[in-house]
């Protein structure tokens, strides 16, 4: 998801008695959206405090869900929270750098979800781990875009997050254990526990409301200290390191925290930027390139390219968006296009979309190419009515810049790393139903790491439309 905006500030509510609290931990459990594997029980001891060892464990993130606009339209997780450790299903999340929940007391939480898996509402009070962050602590102030004088002594730090669909979240931050699957040997996982803070939502709007695509939370993946991520890697259990590959056609896929050894990817350098952007530099439909403005996709200024996992579709500034629908619609002269939903451009194909409509290829900075084939940009409404999932950003926009985003159909089928690391972001097309391989830091020993598919039935039946969803997931501005 794209966030719109991001805003941390301090309230004085207390909104659970948590003073009355003892000092509780609250724990975070990840749990396989997509196996259902059991786990075993051996206790992962993570922490050598006493000489501050780099433990740099490599992590599966079984997930679930899948891209199509027609069903889940979004990918997640599972993760276990407190102690004792419950499971909590959330969003997997690029665009945004907050890991938040729906919290007991919750106002506008939804109480269940069509994505088939039970929702659960996070209660600090019920975890003996659980503990307040007040607004004076590193975690709300390093946060916070304009740190304020507000802050006083016994405040809660609480959060505001709106997201580029114009949904949001709003809540109080709280530090609890986390438990994720540490991979420990060849499709083998144990646990690591780490304690991190994240958001306890107590209100919700727009789509995180409905019951549709309902989720317990978002978790953001973004490069800010905030994210679970930078938070496991500055107590030294993780590197900044990952890597996604979404699965198209069944749903689910492969998501891991750590340095990946197979396959390898070519890579392009990260933009330094809020979101994680890459720098486009041409677009090639059926083999013909476009004929833009050299600025088109320019980089200062907020612009270049953001790869976004939680938003669905691809979004392309006018121009851009016109051309290609333009190349598109050369491809089946005697076809005409219709409009769904106003938004999608739609066509009547009987056929095999990949030998009726165009590959595109987005070429970026250090010759890293992102093929795309016909089946991965379109999306099937009903039988035989093909709608592009590419939308004119133009029109989403509200008077702002117009972005360039890919999204998750663009995305599939490719093993994805994002190293913050070595600052680059890079892909290969993969088979994200097979396994890939991972680095335990520790021992330098390869493991065999697969896919989830925490999703129940697996993808949903294609539905009439009427009922498309999208998720645009990402941050706006912080304010
Ligand atoms: C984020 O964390 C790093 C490393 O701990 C630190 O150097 C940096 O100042 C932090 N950034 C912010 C905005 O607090
Ligand atoms: C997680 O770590 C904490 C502190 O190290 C420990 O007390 C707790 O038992 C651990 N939880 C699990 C489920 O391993
Ligand atoms: C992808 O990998 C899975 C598991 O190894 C295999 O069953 C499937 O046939 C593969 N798909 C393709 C298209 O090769």
């Amino acid at each position: 998801m794209d966030l719109i905006t991001t805003r941390v500030g301090f309230v004085a509510v207390l909104l659970f008695q948590f003073c009355s609290l003892p000092s509780a931990n609250l724990v975070f459990q990840v749990h396989h959206t997509f196996a259902g594997s059991k786990r075993p029980l051996t206790q992962f001891k993570a922490h050598d405090s006493g000489r501050h060892r780099r433990i740099l464990s490599a992590v599966d993130l079984p997930l679930g869900g899948d891209g199509s606009p027609t069903s889940a339209a979004l990918y997640f997780t599972k993760i276990q929270i407190g102690t004792p450790p419950k499971d909590y299903h959330v969003q997997v999340d690029t665009g945004s750098d907050l890991l938040w929940i729906n919290c007991a007391g919750c106002e506008k939480c939804p109480k269940k979800s069509d994505l088939g898996i039970s929702l659960a509402l996070y209660n600090p009070e019920a975890s003996s781990s659980a503990k307040t962050v007040n607004c004076d602590q590193d975690i709300c102030t390093s946060t916070l875009s304009d740190p304020s004088n507000d802050c006083k002594a016994g405040m809660y730090c609480s959060y505001a997050v709106k997201y580029g669909d114009g949904s949001s979240t709003a809540g109080y931050f709280v530090r609890d254990n986390v438990q994720l699957d540490r991979v420990s040997g060849n499709l083998q996982t144990t646990f690591i526990n780490g304690s991190i803070a994240f958001g306890c939502g107590s209100q919700q709007s727009g789509e995180l409301g409905s019951s549709q695509q309902a989720l317990d939370g978002i978790l953001g993946f973004g490069q800010a200290n905030s994210s679970m991520l930078s938070q496991l890697a500055s107590a030294n259990k993780v590197k900044k390191i990952f890597s996604h590959c979404l699965d198209g056609s069944q749903g689910g896929g492969i998501f891991a925290i750590g340095e990946v050894v197979q396959p390898t990817v070519q890579t392009t350098p990260m933009i330094p930027e809020a979101h994680y952007n890459v720098e486009l530099k041409d677009i090639e439909v059926g083999g013909e390139v476009l004929q833009l403005p050299t600025d088109i996709f320019d980089v200062g200024e907020k612009r270049g390219t953001i790869i976004d996992s939680g938003t669905t579709l691809t979004y392309l500034p006018d121009l851009v968006y016109k051309q290609v629908i333009e190349k598109i619609d050369a491809a089946q002269p005697t076809i005409k296009s219709h409009i769904v939903e106003q938004q999608f451009t739609c066509y009547k194909y009987s056929g095999n979309v990949d030998e009726g409509f165009p590959i595109i290829k987005f070429h970026f900075e250090n010759s890293l190419t992102l093929k795309v084939y016909p089946h991965q940009y379109f999306f099937e409404v009903q039988d035989d009515d093909w709608c592009v999932g590419f939308q004119d950003s133009d029109l989403q926009s509200q008077g702002g810049k117009e972005i360039t985003l890919l999204g998750d159909l663009v995305l599939s089928d490719k093993l994805v790393t994002y190293d913050l690391e070595k600052k680059t972001i890079g892909w290969v097309e993969y088979n994200c139903s097979s396994s890939i391989k991972v680095k335990d830091e520790e021992s330098g020993k390869q493991y065999m790491m697969g896919a989830h598919n925490l999703s129940p039935a697996g993808r949903h039946a294609t539905t009439s439309t009427g009922i498309l969803f999208f998720i645009l997931a990402f941050v706006i501005s912080l304010y």
